[in-house]
C-alpha cells in the first residue's frame, strides 16, 4: 500500500506563502503599517526607513495601543479586531480588516513590538521571528504602538535577492507613503529615511498637504473639485491645464479613503480634460470618492488596491461631470486660447526677436501648426501628409526583402542590418536635405536613405553616454550663473541617488539644503539655459523607465538623457548639423535603431524603388 501523502504546512511556512501575496516588497509592508496606525486612531504617524527598508522598517504611533493578549494576538493569521462577522465585511470603514498584514510581516521579518494603551500602567513589548514569539516581557513606553520589522526577507533569499535598487525600493516607500498621508490630511506623518528627515507634514487642509507632499509648484494651480448627491460624494483638487505632466505622475483616486488604481476612472477624469491638455500628456488629481461601502467591495485583491463598484458606469459619468464642472468654472481661459497659450509660451522663438530660421523652427511645432495651418503657404494638407504615410507602409510591408526590421523592444543584431551602401565621405561632401524638418535625406551607393532626425541623434547621444559611463566622463562646462532647483521631495530623493551618476555624465548638480540643488555644470556640448527643466524633464523620465526590471540604474539614466537631449522632431537643422549627424549615426556601433528599437533610418535602394514603379 502507497501511504497517504498530504500533510498539514506547519504555520510559519503557511504564513510565509500567504506572505508573498501581501508582502511583496518593503513598500508593502509600510503600507500596513501606516494604515494600521491610522486605523489605531493615531494622530501622530512616524515612519523611519534605514536601506530602503531592507535593514529597518518602523512606524510608530500614538493611537490606541493593544493589551498583552491582544499584542500577542495580533500576529496570528485571520486575527483581527476590525470585522467579527461576514456582514460587518459590506460596511468596512477601516483600512485593514483581513488579520493577514502583521501575520505576514511576521512570517519575513524580526519583528519588534512595543504598545501601551492609555489607562494602562506599563506597555507590553514582543519578539517576533520566523511567526515565532520569541520574547515578551513589560516595558515603559509612551501610549500607542511602535512596530519595527528588521531584515526584512532574511529567511526568503530569493525574494530578497529580488528587491531592486536602494532608488528603485525607496521610490516605491515614498509612493505608499505619499498615498496614506495624501489620504489623512489631519494626521501628523514624518518620513525619516537613513536618519534624514523627507518629510514632516503638519496636520492641515488637504490643500496643504497636496503641497506638502506633490510640491510648490501646485500651489496656486489647484481647482476644488466638489459635488454631494444621495449616492456619492467627490472631493478634491484637480490640476489646472499647464500643471499636466509628460508622464503619467500625480495622479491620486481614493474611495471611502482608499488609495485605490483605476484605469477606468482615470479615463473619466482624462475625458473632462479632453482639449485642455495635450493628448500625451497627463493632469494631476487627488479625488476622494465616498460612496456606502456596501456598493462597493474591496476585497477583490490581497493589498486591497482594486475595488469592485455595484454600477461603475455610475461612477465613471459622475466622476467625469464633476471634473468637468469644475474645469468649466474655474477656467481661467476657454479651452482654446489656453492651448494657443501654451504653445507659444514654450516656443522659446517667442521669446526672442524673430529671425527667418526662428520662424520657421516655430511654425514647425505642432501646436502651433494647429492654429496658423491656413495661413501656411508651405504647410502640407493633412491628404498628402496621409499619402506619405501609407507610402511607407507600403514601403515597410516589403521590409524583409530590404532586411529592415521593426523589432518592439529588443535592440537589433547590427548583423542583421548591414550599414546600407553608405560611403565613408568626409562631412563637407555629404549632399543632405532636410524634409518637413523632421527627415534627412542623403544618397547611399545604392540608392538613398531617409533618417529620421530624432531617432538618429537619440541613438547618436546613447552611445555617447554609454561611452561617459564606462569611464571616459563627459566634460562639464561650468555654468556662471548656477541655476538652484527646489524640488518635490519624493523627486529630491532620486535626484540625490543619481548624483555620482550625473556627474560622470558631465552634470555636476550638489545639494542645497532640503530639496534643492543647485546646477553648477551641465555637458560642455549641451546648449547651455534651461537646465532647470532638463532636470525636471529627466527626473520624469526616469520615473517613467523606472518600472523596467531590467535596466540598471545607470542604463536607465543613459536612455533618459538620450531620449531627453535628443534634437526634437520639427527642429529645422542647418546643413552643417544634418552632415555631423549622418556622420555620427553611422560612426555608431548600431546605428540602425534606437535603444528602444525604433528604426533611425530606412534605405531605399533602385531596385526597390524600380519594383515600386512597376518597372
Ligand atoms: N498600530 C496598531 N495599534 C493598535 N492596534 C494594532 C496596530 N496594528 C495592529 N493592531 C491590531 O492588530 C490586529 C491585526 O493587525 P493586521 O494588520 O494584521 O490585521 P488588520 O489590520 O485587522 O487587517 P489587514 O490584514 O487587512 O491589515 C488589528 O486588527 C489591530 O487590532
Ligand atoms: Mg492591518
Amino acid at each position: 500500500m502507497v501511504p497517504d501523502k498530504i500533510v498539514l504546512l506547519p504555520d510559519n511556512i503557511a504564513n510565509q506563502i500567504a506572505a508573498g501575496e501581501v508582502i511583496q516588497r518593503p513598500a508593502s509592508a509600510v503600507k500596513e503599517l501606516l494604515e494600521n496606525a491610522v486605523d489605531a486612531g493615531a494622530t501622530e504617524i512616524k515612519l523611519i526607513i534605514l536601506e530602503a527598508g531592507k535593514s529597518l522598517i518602523q512606524v510608530i504611533d500614538n493611537g490606541g495601543g493593544m493589551s498583552e493578549t491582544d499584542a500577542r494576538m495580533c500576529f496570528e493569521r485571520h486575527a483581527t479586531s476590525k470585522i467579527r462577522n461576514i456582514e460587518d465585511l459590506f460596511h468596512i470603514k477601516t483600512m485593514g480588516f483581513r488579520g493577514e498584514a502583521l501575520a505576514s510581516i511576521a512570517a519575513v521579518a524580526q519583528v519588534e513590538l512595543k504598545s501601551k494603551r492609555p489607562d494602562d500602567e506599563a506597555g507590553v513589548y514582543i519578539e517576533v521571528e520566523n511567526s515565532v514569539v520569541k520574547k515578551q516581557e513589560p516595558v515603559a513606553t509612551p501610549t500607542g504602538t511602535s512596530i519595527a520589522m528588521k531584515n526584512l526577507f532574511f529567511n526568503v533569499p530569493a525574494r530578497r535577492n529580488f528587491l531592486k535598487s536602494n532608488a528603485a525600493e525607496m521610490r516605491h516607500i515614498v509612493d505608499e507613503f505619499t498615498r496614506v498621508a495624501l489620504s489623512f490630511p489631519h494626521i501628523f506623518f514624518s518620513l525619516t529615511s537613513n536618519s534624514q528627515q523627507l518629510f514632516h507634514l503638519e496636520a492641515g487642509s488637504l490643500k496643504q498637504r497636496i503641497v506638502q507632499l506633490l510640491g510648490n509648484n501646485y500651489n496656486a494651480k489647484l481647482v476644488t473639485v466638489k459635488e454631494d448627491t444621495d449616492y456619492m460624494n467627490i472631493y478634491g483638487f484637480v490640476g489646472k491645464p499647464e500643471t499636466a505632466k509628460k508622464t503619467r505622475g500625480d495622479q491620486y483616486f481614493f474611495v471611502n479613503n482608499r488609495f485605490i488604481k483605476s484605469a477606468y476612472l482615470n479615463h473619466a477624469v482624462m475625458n473632462a480634460y479632453q482639449e485642455m491638455i495635450a493628448g500625451d500628456s497627463f493632469p494631476m488629481y487627488v479625488l476622494f470618492i465616498d460612496l456606502d461601502p456596501a456598493v462597493v467591495d474591496v476585497n477583490v485583491h490581497p493589498t486591497k488596491q482594486e475595488i469592485k463598484f455595484e454600477d461603475e458606469k455610475i461612477v465613471y459619468a459622475f466622476v467625469q461631470a464633476a471634473v468637468k464642472h469644475a474645469l468649466a468654472q474655474f477656467s481661467v481661459t476657454p479651452a482654446l486660447d489656453f492651448d494657443l497659450d501654451a504653445s507659444i509660451q514654450q516656443l522659446s522663438a517667442i521669446q526672442q526677436p524673430f529671425t527667418e530660421e526662428k520662424k520657421s523652427a516655430a511654425s514647425s511645432s505642432s501646436l502651433f501648426k494647429g492654429f496658423t495651418q491656413k495661413n501656411q503657404a508651405h504647410f502640407i494638407e493633412p491628404s498628402k501628409k496621409e499619402e506619405l504615410r501609407n507610402w511607407k507602409d507600403f514601403y515597410e510591408s516589403e521590409k524583409s526583402e530590404v532586411g529592415i526590421q521593426k523589432s518592439e523592444g529588443s535592440v537589433q543584431q547590427a548583423e542583421s542590418f548591414p550599414t546600407p551602401g553608405f560611403r565613408p565621405l568626409t562631412s563637407s561632401e555629404i549632399e543632405v536635405t532636410q524634409l518637413l524638418n523632421t527627415y534627412i535625406i542623403t544618397p547611399s551607393a545604392r540608392g538613398f536613405i531617409v533618417i529620421h532626425q530624432q531617432s538618429a541623434h537619440e541613438r547618436v547621444l546613447y552611445e555617447q553616454l554609454t561611452a561617459a559611463g564606462n569611464g571616459k566622463p563627459i566634460a562639464t562646462q561650468r555654468s556662471m550663473f548656477p541655476a538652484t532647483l527646489e524640488l518635490a521631495p519624493a523627486d529630491a530623493a532620486i535626484l540625490g541617488e543619481l548624483m555620482n551618476d550625473l556627474q560622470q555624465l558631465g552634470y555636476l548638480i550638489e545639494p542645497f539644503g532640503k530639496n534643492s540643488f543647485v546646477i553648477q555644470g551641465t555637458p560642455a556640448d549641451l546648449e547651455a539655459g534651461n537646465e532647470k527643466n532638463v532636470i525636471d524633464t529627466l527626473l520624469e523620465q526616469f520615473k517613467h523607465f523606472s518600472n523596467e526590471l531590467k535596466f540598471s540604474k545607470r542604463e536607465k539614466l543613459i536612455r533618459s538623457l538620450a531620449k531627453q537631449q535628443a534634437i526634437k522632431a520639427g527642429t529645422r537643422l542647418t546643413e552643417r548639423e544634418m552632415r555631423q549627424l549622418v556622420n555620427d549615426l553611422f560612426a555608431c556601433e548600431q546605428s540602425n535603431s534606437t535603444p528602444s528599437g525604433h528604426p533611425t533610418y530606412l534605405e531605399f535602394n533602385q531596385e526597390q524603388l524600380e519594383k515600386m514603379f512597376g518597372r
